[in-house]
């Protein structure tokens, strides 16, 4: 039976993949680490399975008295205004968050991490194969994202070549779906909480700027194919996502048309804003037969939508406008809603 450990399992893509690692019936032990700082407890309200406990702890300091067979690093933000916002967090979450962790692998475990297409940075080069090296600054503020997830798939082959550790690294491109935090501060959901709110959708710059949009659904399934269910002798890391390309104005005037009296607005456009993102999908479609993304964005946002309406119901709801700060040019800004702080560090080893 294994011991499973996933750092960042209470956040939006985590809390999916812990329900399928639920499924599983060869896992004696799921632990999810989990700061909340981005995160938040509620995305794991909905399961009471009794083989699953919730620390509330940073990777980088995470103690633990047994090891691991597996363990699925999460922990990240991956929202820009997020990141932005707390660069040394975020470089220290990605970088310190898996050596620490590497230090809890048992052996002969595997060692599963996400990391993304914003390594490509600015990409010349469409679709983007895993072989692009990428165009990104090293000094401009997306960095610490974008840089501290090369440093750590370089960790990560690293340990892979001199001393044999099994990992697995999946590339991500733009995920989106049920779960996302309100104020999470990208495309899908920004547009659609403001709509909900009568708030105007908040387009950056021409909105010509495209996105693979990759539904979680499909972005799990994906996921479980890479790091689980398939027997993968390939060392490097693999395109996760969408290669359907949509300009984010498309999705922006999808959401408006869901949304009777929606309005779009342009605002400046954000610095260093990548113009184009898709994935080169040869290498997951050769390793994962049969897996692609099946449902189409039309689809995904609806389902989106009726989440966000779903959750207007109960009383995260009525928060939702509180969350939703404007700033004098329109943009909404993230701030740390109650929910996520209200978790006591007294109950942090709760279900
Ligand atoms: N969502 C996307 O579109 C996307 C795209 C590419 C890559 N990714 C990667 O996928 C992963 C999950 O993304 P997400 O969208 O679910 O983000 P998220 O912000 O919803 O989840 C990240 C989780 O990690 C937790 N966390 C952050 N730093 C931590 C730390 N130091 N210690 C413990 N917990 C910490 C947060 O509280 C949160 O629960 C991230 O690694 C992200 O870089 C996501």
């Amino acid at each position: 039976m294994r011991r499973v450990l996933v750092a960042g399992g209470a956040g939006f893509i985590g809390s999916h993949l812990v329900d399928r690692l639920l499924a599983r019936a060869d896992i004696e032990r799921i632990v999810v680490v989990d700061n909340l700082w981005t995160g938040l407890r509620s995305n794991l309200a909905h399961t009471s399975d009794y083989r699953l406990s919730i620390v509330q702890s940073d990777t980088e300091t995470f103690q633990s008295d047994i090891m691991f067979d597996e363990i699925y690093n999460l922990a990240s933000p991956a929202s820009p205004p997020w990141y932005m916002k707390e660069p040394e967090r975020t470089i220290s979450a990605n970088v310190l968050g898996t050596m620490r962790l590497l230090a809890l692998l048992a052996k002969g475990g595997t060692f599963c991490f996400t990391s993304t297409s914003e390594v490509y940075g600015d990409p010349l080069i469409t679709p983007q194969p895993e072989s692009y090296r990428g165009s990104v600054d090293c000094t401009g503020p997306r960095s610490s994202y974008d840089e501290s997830k090369r440093c750590t798939e370089a960790l990560l082959f690293e340990k892979s070549r001199v001393q044999g550790t099994n990992v697995r690294v999946a590339r991500l491109f733009n995920v989106y779906g049920p779960r996302t935090r309100p104020d999470d501060g990208r495309a899908v959901s920004n547009f659609i909480t403001r709509a909900l709110v009568g708030q105007p959708i908040v387009v950056y710059g021409d909105g010509r700027q495209s996105r693979s949009w990759g539904y979680i659904d499909d972005i799990v399934e994906g996921l479980a194919r890479l790091f689980w269910l398939t027997p993968i002798d390939h060392r490097g890391p693999v395109n996760i996502g969408n290669d359907r390309e949509i300009s984010v104005l498309e999705i922006a005037r999808y959401v408006a048309s869901l949304i009777p009296g929606s309005t779009i607005i342009h605002v400046d456009p954000v610095p260093q804003d990548p113009t184009n993102r898709r994935p080169d999908l040869t290498v997951a479609h050769q390793l994962l037969k049969g897996w692609t993304c099946w449902v189409p964005y039309e689809e995904g946002v609806r389902r989106t939508l009726q989440w966000f309406r779903d959750q207007a119901l109960n009383s995260a709801a009525h928060q939702l406008p509180q969350i939703l700060q404007t700033s004098p040019n329109g943009v909404a800004e993230p701030i740390v809603s109650a929910t996520a702080t209200s978790m006591s560090l007294a109950g942090s080893h709760s279900r």
